[in-house]
């Protein structure tokens, strides 16, 4: 058996002396592991996907725990994209290339960067995650100028003028939050919607009979990477997961927004998808 690969490395190495297998590596090399997850470079290979960089390992993983390979941030993103499309489709809201469109929480773009092909005015996004909005100003802003991002404070305000929106969404980013957090964002963001305009949030949504105070907040402890805003300013020590109901979130909204719809599981076959209206 010894024999038998051996004989297949040389066969592999062309009949000559030298080691079969070479590692080519362009850029820095890194021999500490975390040092290397961190890179965006990958010891020297930048992962593409249709023209974009793809973010480090270490982005990729403060957007979607578990889920962290290169393949699974694409497609997972699209998917999200796609559902944002067919609930704005199936609900006649146009998208085209008068449209002004804000991600709250964007991330590292995963579903922004699917938005680079699309027709529409501009797209700009915000997070808490400096390092995050930072990728994307470097990367996405780089690659086509409708693109802008910004980081935000973990409580309102958010910095965008009045009436200044089409369509505000926020992808898994209430799903984090306690409840204070949360409603305090969710009246924020109707400020920047135009009268007229949509609103489409993605809640974990429980039933009525199951929640009957309409939210439950868990911590949550990730381990693996540290989100280096938690514990500053006003954002809490700890990450949290959080369900809601869809009356819930509804009633708050009530004053400025009529709920137009609601897609159950339309996220990852976990998170439902809400769409608003805003009404003045
Ligand atoms: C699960 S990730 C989702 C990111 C992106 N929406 C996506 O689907 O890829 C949650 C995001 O919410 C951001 N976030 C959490 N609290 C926030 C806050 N108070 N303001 C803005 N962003 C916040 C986090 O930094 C993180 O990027």
């Amino acid at each position: 058996m010894i024999r038998f690969v051996k004989k297949a490395l040389r066969a592999l190495s062309f009949g000559s002396k030298r080691k079969p297998f070479k590692v080519i590596s362009s850029g820095p090399h890194h021999s500490d592991f975390s040092e290397m997850i961190a890179s965006e470079t990958h010891n020297g290979v930048i992962l593409m996907h249709e023209g974009v960089a793809i973010p480090s390992i270490i982005m990729r993983d403060k957007v979607r725990k578990s889920a962290v390979m290169a393949e699974d941030f694409i497609l997972e993103g699209q998917q999200a994209f796609q559902a944002i499309q067919d609930i704005l489709v199936q609900n006649n809201v146009r998208v085209g290339h008068d449209i002004e469109i804000f991600e709250f929480g964007v991330g590292c773009g995963r579903i922004a960067r699917h938005f680079l092909r699309s027709q529409i005015g501009s797209f700009r996004g915000s997070d808490v995650d400096e390092q995050l909005t930072s990728w994307c100003s470097d990367v996405l802003s780089k690659k086509d100028a409708r693109f802008s991002f910004f980081k935000n404070e973990y409580l309102p305000p958010l910095a965008v003028q009045e009436s200044s929106i089409d369509i505000l969404f926020s992808i898994s980013v209430l799903t984090h939050m306690q409840k204070a957090a949360q409603d305090a964002w969710l009246r924020e963001m109707s400020k920047p919607i135009k009268p007229g305009g949509h609103l489409l949030l993605s809640i974990i949504e429980d039933g009525e009979d199951q929640l009957p105070t309409g939210i439950q907040v868990r911590e949550r402890i990730d381990e693996e990477y540290k989100r280096e805003w938690l514990g500053v300013g006003d954002a809490p020590e700890t990450y949290f997961s959080t369900a809601n109901t869809s009356r819930y979130i509804t009633d708050i909204l009530k004053d400025n927004f009529q709920f137009v719809a609601g897609r159950s599981k339309a996220i990852r076959g976990r998170q439902s998808l809400l769409l608003f209206k805003k009404t003045i």
